[in-house]
């Protein structure tokens, strides 16, 4: 037996508070970043933005795995070192974003379907061959009139569950992400309703394709009020409702929850897991699994200027500190200071 196996790798991805980077952006986000900031979207700019995150010094603290997209997974950092092996020398687990993006279909609008699995089994191999040892596949569940249908929650799961069965085939641990969208004037009850309906399913069909659930991560969103409802929840009954949705859906014997921060701020993706961590969630581990709120205040520092580097690591490093602390309930607004 490897004495890496898929299991021992899950646990390790949520093991001493620390959780994932999702750094992971597609190239039309990762554009769409880089020019909030007024920088062209190059091969080049890319590389340096993932630069900035994953050689701050001591990001191995906080961070157990990091989810890259495949134009990262090639790339070095300014010293010549491959990414993967940097990170390797930090016992960082590196991961790779495996889905191709969500398209509409003519008799489901407003909703989405993820791709990807054409190819993939080759792919996981190239992956593997590559050094990734975990996966990330999106689904995206939209809350509105009438939505989701059951169809668009079915069909997700039922992709989720086959790239998971060809994960674990290769020898990757699957991180499954069916993403509740927090856009919408639903309010948190809603978003209660919608979140378990949409993991109960996918856990469903992962059992159905076999999928060691021992050897899965879920990343999920938090249940929270869509942010266009007129009354927004707090901290303390996101927390209760996550963590009761997280009881409702959840097998025992998945090692690991990691949240999204879908359009949450840095402050309240941190303040929000803190309050999760103040009701018990378990018997899995829980953790975060953020692009924006860990990025996105550093990325304003940064501005694309080398001399900014410094300050946005110690942005970053702030940010991270934040949500280690939260996943041990101990995140406090003084440590904005
Ligand atoms: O798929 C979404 C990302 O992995 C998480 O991004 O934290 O900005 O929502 P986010």
């Amino acid at each position: 037996m490897p004495s890496e196996t898929l299991q021992s790798i899950a646990q390790k991805l949520v093991a001493n508070y620390k959780g994932l980077l999702a750094a992971d952006e597609s190239v039309p986000t990762a554009t769409k970043r880089l020019e909030s900031i007024g920088l062209e979207s190059t091969e080049e700019t890319r590389r340096q933005y993932r630069n900035l995150f994953l050689t701050t010094e001591g990001i191995e603290n906080y961070i157990s795995g990091v989810i890259l997209f495949e134009e990262t997974l090639g790339q070095s950092d300014s010293h010549g070192t491959p990414f993967v092996e940097l990170l390797q020398q930090k016992g960082i687990i590196p991961g790779i974003k495996v889905d191709k993006g969500a398209v509409e279909k003519n008799d489901y609008p407003g909703e989405k379907f993820t791709e990807g699995l054409d190819g993939l089994a080759k792919r996981f191999q190239e992956y593997y061959a590559l050094g990734a040892r975990f996966s990330k596949w999106r689904a995206i569940i939209t809350i509105g009139d009438s939505l989701p249908t059951d169809h668009c929650i079915e069909e997700n799961a039922k992709s989720l569950a086959s790239y998971a069965a060809l994960a674990q085939a290769a020898g990757i641990v699957p991180v499954i992400e069916p993403e509740v969208l927090i856009t919408g004037d639903h309010d948190i009850k809603r978003s209660e309703e919608v979140t378990t309906q949409t993991v109960k399913t996918t856990f469903d069909e992962l059992k159905k394709n076999n999928v060691d659930l021992s050897a899965t991560i879920l990343k999920t969103s938090m249940v929270i009020s869509g942010d266009k409802c007129p009354t927004q929840a707090t901290s303390e009954e996101i927390g209760a409702a996550t963590v009761r949705f997280l009881k409702n859906s959840v097998p025992d014997d998945v090692p690991g929850v990691v949240f999204l921060s879908g359009g949450q701020t840095g402050v309240q993706a941190t303040e929000n897991l803190n309050a999760v961590h103040k009701f018990n969630p378990g018997p899995w581990q829980v953790s975060f699994s953020y692009a924006r709120a860990l990025q996105g205040d550093p990325l304003k520092v940064w501005a694309g200027q080398a001399a900014n580097i410094p300050a946005a690591q110690t942005e970053f490093i702030k940010r991270m500190k934040g949500v280690h602390a939260a996943n041990q309930g101990q995140y406090t607004a003084e440590m904005e200071n």
